[in-house]
């Protein structure tokens, strides 16, 4: 049976019991190009010579130049181009009036402009510069943009291809970018795809769609342009010289790529054309000026890196304490227990069932007395109508739900409790609300409830008239219409849970919140994970360039239901699942109603022990993950990584990403199908080497960087390396759950290069609050361990810092000492004088071992 058509008889399956579940789902039908307007008329059309807009040079001020387009049937637009701090441009084109929908909340904040200078007017062109080292050349008739880097060619903006539609009906528009130097073109995150995107122009797939959508159970189909439940519209080109665009608009957007001539033409329903360019030069550069445009995430509390048991549901409270209870039975380690829908009283957020739920604060204190281990429930963004219901009533005695195209009326819809209305999260006064909704007084609860899941919030509709999602005449606050909105409804949502749990705690609690829909900028409120994907080999293997695809756009607490959300995994997969799902930021298992139980614990004793060693291995790694999530703070760089990012000058690297690096120290290799013996695996680089970390190995076999090699596995593993050169701290022991661990020394693994030397950061605050900003209390340093002299030392990386609470105490060094092609760990404890290590304060004081 081909996998289509397994999946539809799944979903037949699915549909039954959803049905009997008394829910409403309508089987979706596919949209694709040929079914918008938008991207079937505007597809093909090439703008006749009297189209083509020409331009005319205004005026320029300091850090702007603003031109006049015009074109032969007498359309007019404004051109304005700034310059933006940090090799960075804004392009912004639109009609004079400018009535056009400006988007808010995307940006973190108006970025800094810099100067123009050396503004030169010639007949046909107009060339300026600024401070950093970057050229524009303006060629007038047609209208073309070239942005140069050190006089490098990077980033074209084709006017030839602009169309403004401004009509009742359309307000669509369309331009064309193209880069130089381009190995492969990357981003435009979400899809179901491969990480380097796919020439589209030809017609043979549909060009990639961005409009937050939620397809159902039948649509997760893999190897697709489809859009999905998020959108970032920035695009990469990666190359000896690598350069970027940010489309910021949150209208729904085709974008068709042309590999041949390493073009994107994007075609918009909406909004205005404000692009930035991002002229890098390098990958890390670009994904830097993208991710400072729109913002970096906060930490968030350590136990959110842990394991988290989802299922949907979990539905009573003995449910939910027997599940956790058979965690500590069978030893694994468990920071979350998830809540679905069912823990509702009739699906209306912010109520519990009080029938299977009867004492949630007592329920909350038991799971705090386990480990200070937390719950978190889902909160949809549809209200059910219900005039009993308080949430309803009041948002909507107060106008706060989205509107009718006559932008009075509260629009209606279907959805899991019911008919239901949409909270406008565009209103302030609704963000507020909704916001209140989630203090205690509200919502009986304590701190173990630990943040919440925003689900749903495509928006997702039952009724099919529009993919499953609003119309788009539908009116938010303020009359914007939801056409030029779309996208951001989803993190304006998860805006407002954000306010709400942080007034909820005072201020001092991070935040913890799960959004299946995003757009630019959500990484500021929430995590994400890769939705309603399937128990099979497939959605496994493309869960991985899902992940590093948003980790190189800022969202990098990523990952994806393990073992699959929909269908019934086979056991083999649910191991090999775990195996890699242990080495992706957000690490939690999810299943759908209707699929049999699969905590860990339900497995034969072999599977279970090798799910332990991996969900320990996992805990063991807690420092690597904190550290890395801190730095992603600072700088946005991803915390995995694909190996073009890291070796940009390895070739081989650049079409791999079955295996990819979790920082920049920890290589992972995964299997991807049934019955594998062995793993290819190149290991990138120059002059490192790698050290195979998993295996049921006696001495450590070393692969050199620059070679393939095949890799034998069994069931029990999949292969992971260290390079040499790095320094891993992890934690020696397991517990229950990272709070159980979070103060217990550090084990630094020491894998030396050929100069004798190990070098590796480490990051270590209170865990949990905003202290770590407001009084820069932390300890961030390098620690290096030099076995010429036996030394370990400790240099702190931010003298800001307040790092007098957090001791760096090491119980172990394991020093990887190489013999040829093998490693052999050496274990020490005690300082030269004998003095155990764990007594000595790394930060206070050098070690000579
Ligand atoms: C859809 C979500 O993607 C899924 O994870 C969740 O279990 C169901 N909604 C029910 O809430």
């Amino acid at each position: 049976m081909s996998l289509t058509s397994y999946r539809i008889l799944s979903i037949f399956a699915f549909c039954v019991a959803t049905a009997i579940a008394d829910t409403n789902l309508d089987i979706p039908y596919p949209y694709n190009c040929s079914t918008r307007t938008t991207c079937s008329s505007l597809r093909i059309k090439l703008p006749q010579t009297n189209e083509q807009f020409n331009a005319k040079y205004l005026n320029a001020s300091d850090s702007a130049v603003d031109f006049h387009l015009e074109n032969k049937k007498g359309e007019q637009l404004a051109l304005t181009i700034t310059g933006i701090e940090n090799q960075r441009f804004r392009i912004q084109i639109e009609e004079h009036d400018r009535h056009r929908y400006k988007l808010e909340h995307s940006l973190e904040k108006e970025p800094n402009v810099k100067k123009i200078q050396n503004v030169k007017v010639l007949n046909d062109s107009v060339t300026f510069e600024d401070s950093e080292n970057n050229q524009v050349v303006v060629y007038l008739n047609p209208l073309t943009i070239e942005f140069y880097h050190d006089n490098v060619l990077e980033t074209i903006f084709e006017g030839n291809r602009i169309i403004f539609q401004n009509t009742e009906e359309s307000q669509a528009f369309t331009f064309s970018v193209r880069f130089t130097n381009t190995r492969q073109l990357l981003g435009l995150h979400e899809h179901a795809d491969y990480f380097k995107l796919r020439h589209t122009a030809d017609f043979s797939i549909d060009p990639y769609r961005l409009r937050n959508t939620d397809y159902g159970e039948i649509e997760y189909i893999l190897d697709t342009t489809r859009s999905m439940y998020g959108s970032i519209p920035v695009l990469y080109s990666f190359g000896n010289v690598s350069s970027g665009v940010f489309l910021h608009n949150a209208a729904e957007q085709w974008i068709d790529i042309n590999l041949i001539r390493n073009s994107a033409y994007f075609m918009v329903d909406g909004g205005t054309l404000d692009l930035f360019v991002l002229l890098g030069p390098s990958l890390p550069d670009i994904v830097r000026q993208y991710v400072d445009l729109t913002g970096k995430p906060h930490l968030p509390q350590l136990w959110a890196l842990g394991y988290h048991q989802c299922r949907w549901a979990y539905n009573t409270s003995d449910d939910v304490m027997a599940t956790i209870n058979n965690f500590d039975i069978y030893d694994f380690p468990l920071d979350v227990l998830w809540l679905d829908i069912e823990y509702t009283a009739e699906r209306k957020f912010f109520t519990w069932n009080l029938t299977s739920f009867p004492d949630p604060i007592e329920l909350l204190n038991w799971v705090d007395d386990q480990g200070h281990r937390k719950l978190v429930p889902i909160s949809d963004p549809h209200i059910k109508i219900d005039p009993d219901y308080e949430v309803y009533t009041y948002l909507l005695e107060h106008g706060l739900f989205v509107n009718n195209s006559d932008g009075a009326s509260p629009f209606i819809g279907e959805c899991w409790p019911g008919n239901s209305s949409w909270v406008d999260y565009l209103n302030p006064a609704a963000r507020e609300y909704y916001g209140k909704r989630h203090l205690y007084e509200n919502f009986p609860s304590t701190p173990a409830l630990g943040g919440f899941w925003n689900d749903m919030n495509e928006p997702t509709l039952f009724d099919n008239l529009y993919e499953r999602t609003f119309p788009f005449d539908l009116v938010h606050y303020g009359g914007v219409r939801h056409r030029d909105v779309h996208n951001i409804y989803g993190m304006l949502q998860t805006m407002s849970t954000h306010g709400g749990l942080i007034e909820r705690d005072n201020g001092t609690l991070r935040p913890f919140i799960l959004s299946r829909a995003y757009f630019a900028g959500s990484q500021r409120y929430a995590n994400k994970w890769s939705g309603d994907n399937w128990g099979e080999f497939e959605d496994l293997r493309f869960s991985v360039p899902m992940a590093l695809t948003s980790n190189l756009v800022g969202l990098a607490f990523y990952g994806a239901d393990i073992p699959g959300f929909f269908g019934t995994a086979t056991e083999e997969l649910l191991i090999r699942w775990y195996e890699l799902g242990i080495w992706l930021p957000f690490f939690r298992a999810h299943a759908a109603n209707g699929t049999p139980r699969r905590e860990p614990f339900l497995f034969k004793n072999e599977t279970q022990a090798i799910l332990r060693e991996h969900m320990k291995l996992r805990y063991k790694h807690i420092p690597v993950w904190y550290t890395l999530f801190y730095e992603h703070t600072l700088t946005g760089d991803p915390m995995i990584r694909p190996l073009l990012y890291q070796y940009p000058d390895d070739p081989v690297g650049y079409d791999l990403y079955d295996e990819f690096l979790v920082g920049p120290d920890i290589l992972t290799s995964s299997v991807y199908e049934s019955n594998a013996t062995s793993v290819p695996v190149y290991f990138p680089g120059n002059n490192e080497s790698w050290v195979q970390i998993t295996g049921n190995l006696s001495k450590l076999p070393v692969y050199q960087s620059g070679q393939w090699s095949n890799i034998s596995v069994d069931i029990t593993f999949t292969p992971v390396f260290y390079r040499t050169g790095s320094l891993i701290s992890r934690k020696p022991n397991v517990s229950r759950s990272t709070a159980d661990i979070k103060d217990d020394p550090l084990e630094l693994h020491a894998v030396i290069d050929s100069d004798g030397i190990a070098k590796g950061r480490i990051y270590i605050d209170d865990y949990e609050s905003f202290d770590y900003v407001n009084k820069k209390e932390f300890v961030y340093g390098e620690i290096i361990y030099d076995s010429n002299n036996s030394t370990l030392v400790l240099n702190l990386l931010d003298e800001t810092s307040d790092p007098s609470k957090y001791p760096v105490v090491i119980e172990a060094i394991q020093v990887y000492e190489r013999n040829g092609n093998e490693v052999t760990i050496k274990k020490i404890t005690s300082n030269r004088d004998g003095t155990p290590l764990s007594t000595i304060d790394l930060s206070k004081k050098n070690i000579l071992l």
